[in-house]
């Protein structure tokens, strides 16, 4: 693979979710093409089209009627963080409910580890959702919540991905617990000066046990301010007023959305906020699931997402995610993957990644099946064969090279 241009050709199914005429910035809805082939120059997609159409290309890859997919976007993680708190998610299968008070541990922890441990930990984390077919994440702080540890987890995060997220008002604090605004004040101040300059995002958990509708309201603005895109962890829990702030701050994303009302869907639908699902939450919580087909039903754009983290949910894999919104949402084989690519994209604002367009970075997943389909058919089955991160192979089983 030392060539500039690549062709994989024999593709037995090339999703490619390209944009409409119409639209041409960013993915379109989604759209596939059997016995197929793909032309990678420079980093980008030069080329796609029946595979016996295809220009010559300096290197060839036979994809042996494999599925190719645009690689994962998962819009929604935590993976600054350092210990494990895989007793409360025991204690939870046995019947405990899930409390965002567990944050507080993950919060000791962080504190107390050293940039080199929080790193490894990080780099590890984002090496599994590459090997996994993620080309794509966002990575928000929210562990640390003091001015250094929230502008070190944001440091460390912009040394892994571009789509970092502010998140010191993930929970107040114990050192805080008799002065909210006081930590709101050092929030939307100091801290937001020490860390915007490492974010592109600025990310409130609106929910009982967190902070209300004005509290993240201020928190947005404050961001918004400083020239960070809003995003809402929102209605995890309860109902409450985290979608309709997200909505009217024309935040990017509300995430979770668990718990909506009707008006909530209708604010979304009517909005250039996505509803972004994560469906791995629900399952290891043990909670119901949001109601996606609500959502699509009344025109929201949905994504999908893991929110890998060590409390709620401590999965990276969007294979699981897109089996579990195919099985417990009653999405399509289709929907969930548009949502778990070209809408993870939607939810980032990135035009250029969730599809396969002409010119757009070229992030492909080689799956060990013949369609998409497969992620939800064969389910907790690892089926990535290659990985490609803008036209760089990053990740392949050996025996698809050695053909
Ligand atoms: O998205 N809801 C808030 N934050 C995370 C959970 C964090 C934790 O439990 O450590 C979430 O689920
Ligand atoms: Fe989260």
């Amino acid at each position: 693979m030392s060539g500039v241009s690549t062709l994989i050709t024999n593709i037995g199914e090339l999703v490619t979710n390209a944009p409409d005429d119409r639209d041409p910035a960013g993915a379109g809805p989604f759209r596939a093409r059997t016995s197929a082939a793909l032309v990678i120059d420079d980093g980008q997609v030069a080329w796609t089209g029946p595979a016996g159409q295809a220009p010559a290309a300096d290197d060839i890859v036979d994809a042996s009627g494999r599925a190719v997919l645009p690689g994962f976007v998962d819009s929604h993680a935590h993976l600054v963080f350092a210990g494990e708190r895989g007793a409360e998610f025991a204690a939870r299968m046995a019947g405990q409910p899930y409390q965002a008070g567990g944050i507080k541990t993950t919060v000791a922890a962080t504190r107390a580890a050293s940039d080199v441990a929080l790193r490894a930990n990080l780099r590890r984390l984002a090496d599994e959702m590459a090997r996994q077919g993620t080309t794509t994440f966002e990575c928000k702080s929210g562990y640390g919540l003091t001015v250094r540890d929230e502008a070190r987890s944001l440091m460390l995060a912009a040394e892994v991905t571009p789509e970092a997220t502010y998140l010191g008002a993930h929970v107040v604090p114990p050192e805080y617990a008799g002065d909210r605004d006081g930590y709101l004040d050092l929030v939307c101040g100091p801290m937001l000066d020490a860390c915007a300059p490492h974010a592109r995002w600025i990310d409130v958990f609106c929910e009982r046990g967190a902070f209300d509708g004005a509290e993240a309201a201020r928190v947005l603005a404050a961001g918004q301010a400083q020239g960070l895109l809003g995003r809402v962890h929102a209605g995890q829990l309860g109902p409450g007023p985290g979608v309709e702030v997200a909505v009217r701050a024309g935040a990017a994303s509300a995430d979770h959305c668990t718990f909506l009302t009707e008006a909530d869907i209708s604010a979304l639908a009517s909005s250039q906020t996505v509803a972004t699902l994560l469906p791995a939450v629900e399952f290891s919580c043990r909670q119901p699931y949001p109601d996606a087909r609500g959502l699509l039903a009344a025109g929201a754009t949905v994504a999908i997402a893991t929110d890998c983290n060590p409390g709620s949910c401590f999965t990276s894999s969007m294979a699981l995610c897109v089996a579990l919104a195919v099985r417990e949402m009653h999405l399509t084989t289709e929907e969930a993957v548009w949502s778990a690519t070209a809408g993870g994209a939607r939810a980032l604002r990135r035009p250029d990644v969730g599809h396969l367009g002409l010119g757009a970075r070229a992030d492909l997943l080689m799956l060990d099946a013949p369609s998409h389909a497969y992620l939800a058919y064969r389910p907790g089955v690892p089926l990535t064969a290659a990985v490609w991160r803008a036209g760089k192979l990053i990740s392949a089983r050996p025996e698809l090279l050695s053909r």
